[in-house]
């Protein structure tokens, strides 16, 4: 039997999974990163090294299931978490850990950014405004604190690009992940030389860019020894893990929209051209589809609120056990509203400073109570980006759910009570790597493209309808919630770190 192979560079850990000819997943491995390291609150790192160990582990663990050896691998896709800065030396050492995408460290950043570059001309370039998530600042919080590490740099990838790197030993990105680091020309899919050179950045930083569904090389000597992989099997560009995500849940076309509740939540449209917010609460990214754009809504900390919880409330129990115990709280919670500003958040308030919590509060409320109000902010946050994709004009009729908080039907239940839309599950769940696979399947000429091959294997299998008394409890508490934010945003500026 001959497969193709998608590896999703997560935040948690790193997955490999095989799909056949026709787009059936077959064996999926995941193998756990170490816990990021958050040296300050809102600072998050990783080591670019654990993540190739855990490739190593989940690609030689599905191998393993799969009972074959590399040789029958036809092609790789990759995903990774976007916007995390990887620097590698003049001998190709990682210099640093990676500062990863939920790290809110460099505001400063930002703002010299927009200072010596203007804001306006940012947006020109880059099609987005610059945030402290995105790469750049991250890049220049090294510059400013570290010049020691700044000058040893000679290259900047993304988390999985350096799995790409270690296993083709190529520099390359895609447009879609290239995107997220502020310093792309999204209208015209290739790096922003206009504010590379404003910022009196070195080029050669910068790798490759290519389309996603392009072969961008092949594996290596090295890499096959470490992986089980066959040397000279193709690896096509990927994307980021948002874009490979909605291939994965076939968001190839206008009309669809995806909600993936990962670490964080994401409410992501396809779009023909570059479409903005003219207040930049969503990005406007390039699609893993060649010639396609797409716009995205993020809540920082979706899944990781539910993760905080059991990690530091409630430890041992599982997932399932926290959201049936949930399910026995009324909807709305008796008035309780969960902030689920863990990491700042990004859509709608763009506020690195922003931090979570509880509010209304009283006696009488349960733990059940607390678990189902967290459960409802991600919701209503998701809400808010689906509302702004919907005021740029987005027809939105359903809702397709992917990631790990989507394998609740409670939560999904409760997604379509706070978004009065149909939420649909999708034959296959499995979202990143999935898509990543989809990409390789493409790139090695299966499929002549990616809608195609969407259209050809990916099935909606169940459509949850919002339930009206539910429906009409969340659209009062909608309002609420979103004034509560407002109420503290001068709290939060005013937080010593
Ligand atoms: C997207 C984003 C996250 C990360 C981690 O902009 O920051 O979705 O990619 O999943």
């Amino acid at each position: 039997m001959t497969f193709w192979l998608g590896i999703d560079v997560g935040t948690g850990g790193t997955r490999a999974l095989l799909v056949d000819r026709a787009g059936r997943v077959q064996h999926a491995c995941t193998a756990p990163h170490e816990e990021m390291k958050m040296e300050r609150p809102l600072w998050a790192e990783q080591r670019p090294e654990n993540w190739w160990e855990a490739a190593r582990h989940a690609i030689r663990g599905v191998l393993a299931q799969a009972k074959t050896d590399g040789g029958n691998v036809r092609g790789i896709g990759l995903s990774g978490q976007m916007h995390g800065l990887v620097i590698l030396d003049d001998a190709n050492r990682v210099i640093r850990p990676a500062i990863i995408w939920c790290d809110q460290r460099s505001q400063a950043q930002v703002d010299r950014i927009n200072q010596a570059a203007g804001a306006r001309n940012v947006l020109r370039w880059t099609a987005n405004p610059v945030l402290t998530g995105f790469t750049l600042p991250k890049l220049l919080w090294v510059r400013d604190h570290e010049p020691q590490h700044f000058e040893r740099a000679r290259k900047m990838l993304l988390p999985k690009d350096y799995i790409r790197f270690r296993l083709t030993g190529d520099y390359v990105s895609d447009v879609s992940d290239a995107s997220g680091t502020a310093l792309f020309d999204v209208v015209n899919r290739r790096w922003s030389l206009e504010l590379v050179d404003t910022l009196q950045l070195d080029r050669d930083l910068l790798p490759r860019v290519c389309e996603s569904s392009e072969i961008a090389g092949v594996v290596g000597e090295t890499a096959a020894r470490e992986t089980g992989l066959a040397a000279g099997t193709p690896v096509v560009g990927g994307g980021g893990d948002q874009a490979c995500a909605a291939v994965g849940s076939g968001i190839v076309a206008a009309g669809v929209v995806s909600c993936t509740l990962g670490t964080s939540g994401v409410v992501f449209a396809h779009s023909p051209k570059p479409q903005y917010d003219p207040a930049g609460r969503v990005h406007t990214f390039c699609h893993a589809v060649a010639g396609a754009w797409h716009v995205m809504g993020v809540t920082q900390g979706a899944g990781l609120s539910l993760e905080w919880f059991r990690n530091q409330l409630a430890p041992g129990m599982d997932y399932d056990a926290l959201t049936a115990e949930a399910a026995r709280a009324p909807a709305g919670s008796q008035g309780l509203f969960w902030l689920p500003y863990l990491m700042g958040e990004r859509t709608p308030h763009l506020d690195a400073s922003a931090r979570g919590g509880w509010i209304g509060i009283t006696a009488r409320h349960s733990r059940a109570d607390l678990i189902r109000s967290l459960l409802e902010g991600v919701s209503y946050s998701q809400k808010d980006c689906l509302d702004i994709i919907e005021q740029m004009g987005v027809a939105v009729e359903s809702v397709r759910v992917s990631g790990g908080g989507a394998r609740s039907r409670f939560w999904r239940q409760m997604l379509a009570d706070v978004f009065g839309k149909p939420v649909v599950s999708l034959e296959t769940e499995e979202g990143s790597a999935y898509g990543a696979a989809l990409l390789a399947l493409v790139g090695t000429g299966e499929y002549s493209s990616v809608p195609e091959v969407c259209r050809a294997v990916i099935h909606e299998v169940d459509s949850i309808s919002p339930q009206p008394d539910a429906a009409k409890v969340y659209a009062a508490g909608h309002p609420v919630y979103q004034s509560l934010y407002p109420a503290l945003r001068t709290f939060y500026s005013r937080t010593p770190s």
